[in-house]
């Protein structure tokens, strides 16, 4: 067990071996934010990884008021090239990455499957499975070096049952990272690398907020927990599968979703 170094915030579990380093994909916003957040507090040195320069600089200046060292990268997490020079540039400057939190990901809009063109199908595949591949496939060989890593992917509720709100295309990436979640972790298993999914329900990033009071609360009334989730929850999860109480778990997905689908 630990506990933060951050100012007044008590935060157990997230810390793993010392002067930890960590890269959260999509971390300006949302879930992402809310796990730089937390991982900053408990003393791990955080690269970020967005494509929207100003919530990149906005999370920066809220981390750096508490304990964090971060660096900071605008890049798309599709760009092979970005995705390698963001794990490069954290290499070069801490040495290491022991963690990755794959979050760049996300869906608009929904309809029927005849209505689904391929540039769409394709960009929602590359936008949620590519972008996580390509930041797994950057980091395995520093965490081998090291023999120890954790990689915790951000599936979705989606990827564990059909929704009535959820794009066939989104449906099916998410879907795909667990597989990849799982297939990686057999093959790291032996190298001191676990490799997980979390796959949230419904969750009040400003995204999702941006749907609106209504829709929200027939969102929450959908969920047995009568209640939309928070990133910060979310972002729990995230640091007890990337922290030392996590040792024995690798290949699982655990849902974070107030009920609304139990595996
Ligand atoms: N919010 C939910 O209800 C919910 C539910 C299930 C799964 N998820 C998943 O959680 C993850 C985060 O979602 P959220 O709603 O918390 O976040 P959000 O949409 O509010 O923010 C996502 C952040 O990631 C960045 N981003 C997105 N794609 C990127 C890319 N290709 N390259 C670089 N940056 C990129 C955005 O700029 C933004 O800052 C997504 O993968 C999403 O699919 C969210």
């Amino acid at each position: 067990m630990s506990v933060a170094r951050g100012p007044g915030r008590a935060v157990v579990g997230t810390d793993g071996p010392p002067g930890q380093v960590a890269l959260v994909t999509g971390a300006g916003a949302g879930i992402g934010r809310a796990c730089v957040e937390r991982l900053a507090a408990s003393g791990t040195r955080v690269a970020l990884l967005d494509r929207n320069p100003d919530r990149l600089a906005e999370v920066a200046a809220a981390v750096r008021g508490t304990s964090g060292d971060v660096e900071l990268s605008v890049a798309d997490a599709t760009d092979e090239q970005a995705v390698a020079g963001v794990v490069g540039a954290a290499v070069e400057r801490w040495g290491r990455v022991d963690v990755l939190v794959t979050c760049a990901g996300g869906f608009r809009g929904v309809g029927p499957v005849t209505e689904v063109g391929l540039d769409e199908w394709n960009a929602q595949l590359e936008a949620n499975l590519t972008s996580t591949f390509l930041a797994c496939r950057a980091v395995v060989p520093v965490m081998r070096r090291r023999r120890y890593g954790r990689i915790v992917t951000v599936a979705s509720m989606a990827a564990r049952t059909a929704l009535g709100q959820a794009p066939h295309a989104y449906a099916a990436a998410k879907a795909a990272v667990v597989g990849l979640t799982r297939q990686l972790a057999l093959e790291v298993a032996g190298d001191g690398v676990t490799v997980n999914a979390v796959a949230p329900g419904v969750v009040r990033s400003p995204r999702v907020a941006g749907l609106g009071p209504e829709r929200l609360r027939a969102l929450a009334e959908e969920t047995p927990m009568r209640r939309t989730g928070t990133p910060e929850e979310v972002a729990a999860a995230v640091c007890f599968l990337a922290g030392p109480d996590a040792s024995f778990i690798t290949g699982a997905t655990l849902d974070v979703n107030g009920g609304r689908f139990m595996g």
